[in-house]
């Protein structure tokens, strides 16, 4: 069996059971566990239960106490203040634990699978055909490729769509245009790079909305075109095609700029609904979720009201016989949830389209298509500001633009990769920079909560002190080359030695990977991930300072600290693997 049972859990189940021996009333209670400084863990459970039992709580506590069997886990349980308890670890325990994530032949780190995996489908990186890419979809990207990771890292069954922005009016006027300048998506040579397709896609899009504007026959002609493109007309959807096709050349250049996999077959744009839009319409009006009004068929909530105090419903079709984003939304749902049987439904998108998704998910709800056992959740993320704190854009006031944003990033990780390189090519330089550069743009996103808005700013990205990935991926190179440096000695666990204080800080805090990714998973919290792994490496950092790796005192003890440094850089390696974050093994 690979996977291990953290201290903490340990812990947990011998304070229940010496709980419910002493009030059995209080089966299945909560200890409340928390790590503390006072002792390695500290209980403060007992308080509240003695309170509904009308007991003494110190008198209660010394009662479990005495029933608390120690020895092999935990060394020590004493209580403190009102009736906490204070709990110490034997030293042995904590190796022998780590010892254990350590020979977990599966890389997990004895990390265990959810006991019940469901399906989640999650809805992320959906940028906008014939558009640039812009930092509000990098963080969509970001934030949704680590919460992917950490679902399927606990055994979740994840679908992911990449609900593209592929179908709308503009495409009436881009298609009429190409359709008259049939050779300006053709390419120079053979192998067509990312930019040069978004270049083309960019001077169609200037050339065809100049046109529009300037053009009252061409107007006409691109709005036949919609309708054509509406109607299913072949010519018409192969041009179409074009543009998604040239896009996609682009999108996937920049999700490789990024380090991120997306796969075609997951990229469902809002026009993979279609065919389900007339149905999605009729079945909400028969049941009468959706009615007409002023020809439109519209959605009301008691509770969501304009401006004006009237209420504002949810448009699922126009007067004209359109349908917009919320039929789209709406069909996608009935496809996630009795097509690909999803439990859970997960959006990561700008909180700015809150309101919509609630409308949708009460909208889908009233019609039974989401209930008890299928949930669907917006995980809604903030603004990207500027270091000035406003929205970020350029100097001339336009939206930034992604790739730029990453190439500079990777510029400037490069400068301090050189800076510090003692060893490395140039061509290792450039790959470690890329690494460095794109990895401190995610862990700046990633290391804080979604829905809060964060500041870019690149100078702090690339630091090599503070909360950055910078500094964890030096932590981790460090110890590569420690383990270089150690040649013909191999780290290994020797539970008999008694630990330094660094040394069991360190242990005890490796050991509850397995709680913070559980509880970063079941949260979506990549956040709580990365502010685990900065405590990695800070703790890392301290236990290096104050304990000799190389040069301890007995052969035992440097092999027993090669194994705490070992450990360290697996799980560093692991946590920053499941944020998308490269580590590379010299800096
Ligand atoms: N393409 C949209 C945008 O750029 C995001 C799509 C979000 N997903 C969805 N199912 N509506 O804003």
């Amino acid at each position: 069996m690979a996977s291990v049972t953290s201290l903490s859990d340990n812990v947990q189940q011998h304070l229940a059971s010496a709980l419910t021996a002493t009030l059995p009333e209080a089966a299945g209670a909560d200890p409340l566990l928390r790590r503390s400084d006072r002792a390695d863990f500290q209980a403060n459970g007992i308080l509240a239960l003695a309170k509904k039992a009308k007991a003494n709580p110190r008198e209660l506590a010394a009662q479990v106490v005495s029933r608390v069997v120690t020895g092999d886990v935990i060394q020590d349980v004493e209580v403190s203040g009102p009736g906490f308890l204070n709990i110490t670890i034997a030293d042995k325990a904590i190796t022998e634990n780590l010892a254990a994530r350590y020979v977990d032949e599966t890389g997990r780190l004895g990390v265990p699978f959810a006991e019940q995996p469901g399906t989640t489908v999650i809805d992320y990186a959906q940028p906008n055909v014939a558009k640039e890419m812009h930092v509000g979809h990098l963080r969509s990207a970001v934030i949704g490729d680590s919460v992917v990771q950490l679902l399927e890292f606990t055994g979740e069954n994840v679908v992911r769509r990449h609900h593209i922005g592929d179908w709308g009016t503009q495409f009436g006027m881009l298609i009429q245009y190409l359709d008259e300048h049939p050779h300006e998506l053709d390419h120079k040579d053979a192998r067509v790079t990312g930019e040069e397709a978004m270049s083309n896609l960019d001077r169609l899009y200037k050339a065809a909305r100049k046109k529009f504007d300037s053009d009252e026959e061409f107007k006409t002609r691109a709005r036949r075109r919609v309708v054509d493109l509406q109607a299913g007309d072949e010519h018409t959807l192969a041009m179409w095609q074009k543009f998604v096709d040239e896009s996609k050349i682009y999108f996937f250049s920049v999700f490789e700029k990024l380090d991120m996999e997306i796969r075609d077959a997951d990229i469902v744009g809002e026009s993979g609904y279609n065919d389900m839009l007339a149905e999605t319409c009729r079945l909400l009006e028969e049941s009468g979720v959706a009615v007409r009004s002023e020809g439109a068929l519209c959605v009301f909530f008691d509770d969501i009201k304009g401006p004006d105090g009237n209420p504002v419903p949810l448009i699922v079709q126009k007067s004209d016989g359109g349908y917009g984003y919320a039929a789209t939304d709406l069909s996608a749902i009935r496809d996630r949830v009795f097509n690909l049987k999803a439990n859970t439904l997960l959006y990561v998108v700008d909180a700015r389209q809150a309101l919509h998704f609630r409308m949708v998910f009460e909208t889908a709800r009233r019609a039974g298509w989401l209930n008890d056992d299928v949930t669907a959740v917006q995980l809604a993320f903030g603004t990207v500001l500027g270091k000035d704190g406003k929205p970020f854009k350029t100097r001339e006031g336009e939206t930034v633009r992604l790739v730029d944003l990453l190439d500079e990033a990777i510029d400037r990780a490069s400068a301090v990769v050189r800076e510090k390189a003692q060893d490395l090519s140039e061509e290792e330089i450039a790959e470690r920079g890329a690494q460095v550069g794109v990895g401190a743009v995610k862990y700046a996103d990633l290391s804080t909560s979604a829905n809060r808005d964060y500041k870019f700013d690149l100078d702090q990205m690339v630091s090599l002190n503070g909360d950055t990935s910078v500094y964890l991926q030096y932590a981790y190179a460090r110890i590569q080359s420690i383990l270089r440096k150690a040649g013909e000695v191999s780290p290994a666990a020797h539970p008999e030695l008694a630990l330094h204080e660094a040394e069991r800080a360190l242990g005890l805090h490796l050991d509850s990977f397995a709680e913070t990714v559980r509880e970063a998973a079941a949260e979506y919290a990549p956040h709580k991930l990365a502010a685990y792994l900065y405590q990695v490496a800070s703790l890392y950092t301290s236990f290096y300072d104050k304990c000799p790796v190389l040069r301890a005192e007995t052969p035992a003890q440097v092999e027993n600290r090669l194994f705490l440094c070992d450990v360290t850089a697996r799980t560093l390696h692991r946590g920053m693997a499941l944020l998308g974050i490269r580590t590379p093994e010299k800096l």
